[in-house]
């Protein structure tokens, strides 16, 4: 008999085939209440992705669960406390995606500094014709503020060496293990930045921790990238800062309601978007979806998970 899963994310399609191959799989959306309820107690394994929202209630009928993989390295939206108490493991998919996301967070700002959207409408609306494109910011040489100096943005930090960058960071703790300066508050490290890439978690610790006096600190030289996640953006407050040149432009891969996004940001000027992509090579995904697998057939042969989220 192979083991149950009930799938409560959309994933790609080599993801679900891979999935089909080795467990009794169901999609929870096409599971109508009695159908779910009747399926519940049977289910083994979930597998949610790095945006799925998966609450204590969520485990309640979920009686024979004992594992939930997540494809993608973030996990803010599951209850893992829930999990503890309920004896369900965790895993995700850490260090595969970590180069893709930092050549993503770059590309978004050298886009925005350099101005390759603008630019690019700016020759197709024949603007070229009447004079050249006005200057942009140099990034070779800037001061670049990483917010969460981790596995991504320890990855965004080596790219930033390549470009002679000055780079410092902060989080919750000082590092031992490099030379780049530690910044005890985003306000502080806004200050003294040209760039601020965020590249730290979601979750209630980090909720909306770019706001307003932190953009008013970076200042209208100044650029936020963000690949982390979206509620640690103010979006009204960007969108504002934006809109009154408080700061010079911004790039954000992801949203706090993706895939809706506010209209304000919609509307803002000096704004590159893109669809939660940072991590979406070919290779990337096929490695973060056999990851997937590899947890699950580890836990129902009775092995550790290869990737368990930290237990806090
Ligand atoms: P990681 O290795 O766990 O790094 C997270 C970093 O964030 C740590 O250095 C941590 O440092 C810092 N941090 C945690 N809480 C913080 C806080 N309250 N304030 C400031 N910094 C804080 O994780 P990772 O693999 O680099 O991934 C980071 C995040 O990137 C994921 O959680 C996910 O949200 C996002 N991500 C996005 C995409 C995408 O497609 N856009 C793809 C993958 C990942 P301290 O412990 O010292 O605070
Ligand atoms: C997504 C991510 O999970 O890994 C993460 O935390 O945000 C991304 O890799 C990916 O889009 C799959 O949903």
């Amino acid at each position: 008999m192979k083991p149950v899963l009930l799938i409560v994310a959309r994933l790609p399609s080599f993801l679900t085939e891979k999935l089909t191959a080795q467990f009794d799989c169901h999609h929870r959306d096409t599971l109508d209440d009695a159908a779910f309820a009747a399926l519940a107690p049977r289910v083994q394994g979930v597998v949610a992705n790095g945006e799925s929202i998966f609450t204590a209630q969520d485990y309640v009928p979920l009686t024979g669960l004992k594992v939930l993989a997540v494809f993608g390295v973030g996990y803010d939206g599951i209850d893992t406390r829930a999990a503890q108490i309920h004896g369900v493991s965790v895993s995700h998919t850490p260090d595969v995606l970590t180069d893709d996301v930092a050549d993503f967070a770059f590309a978004h700002m050298m886009a925005a500094a350099r101005h390759v959207k603008q630019a690019d409408a700016f020759v197709r609306r024949g603007d070229w014709q009447r004079g050249p494109h006005p200057f942009t910011t140099r990034v070779t040489g800037a001061k670049i503020g990483i917010v969460g100096l981790g596995r991504i943005g320890h990855a965004i930090a080596r790219r930033a060496e390549g470009f002679d960058m000055q780079i410092a960071y902060t989080g919750r703790t000082r590092q031992a293990d490099n030379a780049y300066d530690y910044v005890d508050s985003v306000v502080k490290l806004a200050e003294q930045v040209d760039f601020l890439v965020v590249a730290a978690p979601g979750g209630a610790d980090t909720y909306h921790l770019i706001n307003t006096p932190v953009l008013a600190a970076l200042g209208a030289n100044g650029y936020l990238i963000n690949v982390g996640r979206g509620s640690l953006v103010d979006a009204q407050a960007l969108a504002l800062a934006l809109t009154q040149g408080t700061i010079a432009g911004a790039a954000l891969d992801v949203f706090e309601n993706e895939p809706k996004v506010d209209q304000v940001l919609l509307d803002a000027p000096n704004l590159l978007l893109s669809p939660h992509m940072a991590s979406g090579t070919a290779s990337t995904r096929l490695a973060m979806a056999d990851l997937v697998v590899d947890n699950l057939l580890a836990h129902f042969a009775g092995k550790p998970l290869l990737t368990p989220v930290p237990q806090k």
